[in-house]
């Protein structure tokens, strides 16, 4: 689950697309909270937003996720994103990390390079 932190919280639309789930939406699914904000002072709205709706919905487990700063991710002309080299460590452990939760579930997911081509491809924020 992907969003920007909006007025130290999640974004309003995400709240909408989440009401509409049904309680235990999430039950048997890991989630990987990924979240953007303007200033590291927001870091933690991960465990005091983001986390406990995931729970709320019956996540099965909940990925310790990637909080980043705006300024560390921007677009090339070519539209593909790009990533300062720390933030892109850290989203590539915690994508492999939660590749390898992924592959515990039946049936199988997709790997770490389809998962996350497919989520470039999305080119979705609410
Ligand atoms: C209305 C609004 C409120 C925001 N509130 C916060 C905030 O409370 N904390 C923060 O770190 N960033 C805040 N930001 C900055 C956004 O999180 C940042 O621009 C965003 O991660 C970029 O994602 P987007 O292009 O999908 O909006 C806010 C931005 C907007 C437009």
């Amino acid at each position: 689950m992907a969003t920007p932190v909006y007025k130290a919280a999640y974004a309003g639309a995400l709240k909408l697309l989440l009401d509409v789930l049904p309680e235990g939406a999430l039950e048997h699914k890991p989630v990987l909270p990924l979240v953007s904000g303007g200033t590291a002072a927001h870091l933690l709205a991960v465990d005091y937003a983001v986390k406990p709706v995931l729970g709320a919905l019956k996540a099965q487990e909940i990925h310790s996720g990637v909080f980043a700063v705006e300024s560390q991710l921007s677009v090339s002309p070519s539209g593909q994103p790009v990533l300062v080299p720390e933030l892109a460590t850290r989203l590539t452990k915690a994508v492999a990390s939660f590749a390898d939760n992924l592959k515990t579930l039946h049936p199988p997911l997709p790997g770490p390079n389809e998962l996350r081509d497919s989520l470039v491809a999305l080119r979705v924020s609410v």
